[in-house]
């Protein structure tokens, strides 16, 4: 694409799994202020995202969106405040007559919505699927504003909230999309109930191996498996949402799995969690380097399954190699191996280093490839060629 926006994933964070319903300015700030203090910022993470609920309950009479009482000091302060740290200002809306939960959005008010982003300083839209949709279709819907942001004189970058049901992939960039949900929401979750919303880890691995999307994803327009759920449970403080179970938060395995996955996805990293209740473990987890690296890789290439039987291999192709991902699907540690030959991003070399994601370790291989795994865990590694 032309405009140069989201190159690699977008990195931030997303008020919508900490604060729900319930965002205020203040919440905001917060985020902007523990982003630098967490040193996340410093790690690459820069959008602030207010996602549903900041807007008050009617348009204003020329139908523009206005922001709520829990904004009182208005949105181009707060993108200002947001601008100061080093930081991008991302907003929320819905192709829709109303946002999903229930506050007024931007179905047929696209341009005048679009120029009031421009001039508050917004550098990143957030665009969901609820309301009512007057009959039109979702490319239809979506295009009306993605034509409406390419026609106002800011970069912001178009993030499509559809949860995957048109095949977005498909539409996501012709539209104007940086980026396009390819699943329905994430909850904090091994795996969710059949019969409750939102989708768990597992799913969404299952989800992204079963629909065929690698192909459309790289510089400028992404899949985005949803917000990071690192962080949330009991110590996150956080509780209404009725989607985060707080009973069972995510073990450190799982934890791994769901972040080496979403980086060896290249996905979106928008985190989803109070940033000033993270623990030590989900901080280093969420700034660690060699993943960040392989998230942010400059080829942009989605990694893919190479096999998902008892356990899986993934690969993703790198600008001087590739990673390797070893899950364990079981319930018992265990040694998962593989090939070069059988990892479809490598072969042909006859030696390769090899360097652990996690614990930085190196060494050499003539091709083999052979990493012990505890349950529900993932191991990563960075193969190069020579
Ligand atoms: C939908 C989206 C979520 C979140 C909520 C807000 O469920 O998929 O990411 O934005 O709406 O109401």
């Amino acid at each position: 694409r032309t405009d140069g926006l989201a190159t690699t994933p977008p990195l931030g964070w997303n008020s919508w799994n900490p604060v729900s319903c319930a965002v205020t300015e203040s919440d905001i700030r917060d985020a902007a202020d523990a982003l630098i203090d967490t040193g996340l910022r410093e790690a690459g993470y820069e959008y602030v995202v207010v996602d549903d609920c900041w807007m008050a309950d009617e348009l204003d009479n020329e139908g523009r969106l206005l922001p709520s009482a829990d904004f009182p000091n208005g949105m181009a302060a707060l993108a200002d405040y947001v601008h100061d740290r080093g930081l991008k200002f991302g907003l929320y809306s819905s192709a829709g007559s109303h946002t999903c939960q229930d506050y007024p959005a931007s179905l047929g008010h696209e341009r005048l919505h679009a120029e009031q982003f421009a001039e508050w300083g917004v550098d990143y839209l957030k665009y969901d699927n609820c309301g009512d949709h007057r009959g039109r279709d979702a490319i239809d819907r979506y295009a009306a504003m993605g034509d409406a942001l390419a026609s106002v004189d800011r970069d912001i970058v178009y993030s499509i909230c559809e949860w995957g049901q048109n095949r977005p992939w498909e539409w996501g960039r012709n539209v104007g999309g940086h980026l396009w949900r390819a699943t329905d929401d994430l909850v904090a979750k091994w795996r969710a109930d059949r019969d409750e919303f939102g989708l768990g880890i597992a799913d969404i691995l299952d989800r992204m191996a079963a629909i065929d999307a690698a192909a459309a994803h790289g510089p400028g327009g992404w899949n985005d498996p949803d917000m990071l759920q690192i962080g949330n449970g009991p110590q996150s403080g956080q509780s209404e949402h009725e989607a985060v179970d707080v009973q069972r938060p995510l073990t450190e395995a799982e934890r791994r799995t769901h972040f080496a996955f979403w980086c060896l996805l290249a996905a979106p990293l928008m985190v989803g969690a109070d940033l000033m209740s993270l623990s030590d473990f989900d901080r280093e987890l969420l700034t660690n380097e060699r993943l960040l690296a392989i998230d942010q890789d400059p080829l942009g290439i989605q990694g893919t399954p190479d096999r998902r039987d008892d356990d899986e291999v993934w690969s993703k192709r790198l600008y001087d190699g590739g990673a390797v991902a070893f899950h364990n699907r079981g319930d018992a540690e265990r040694e998962i191996s593989t090939h070069v030959s059988a990892v479809d991003v490598l072969g042909g070399a006859d030696r390769y280093r090899v360097c652990d994601c996690w614990t930085g370790n190196e060494w050499e291989t003539g091709g083999s490839l052979a990493m012990t795994v505890k349950p529900r865990d993932t191991a990563i590694v960075r193969v190069t060629p020579g």
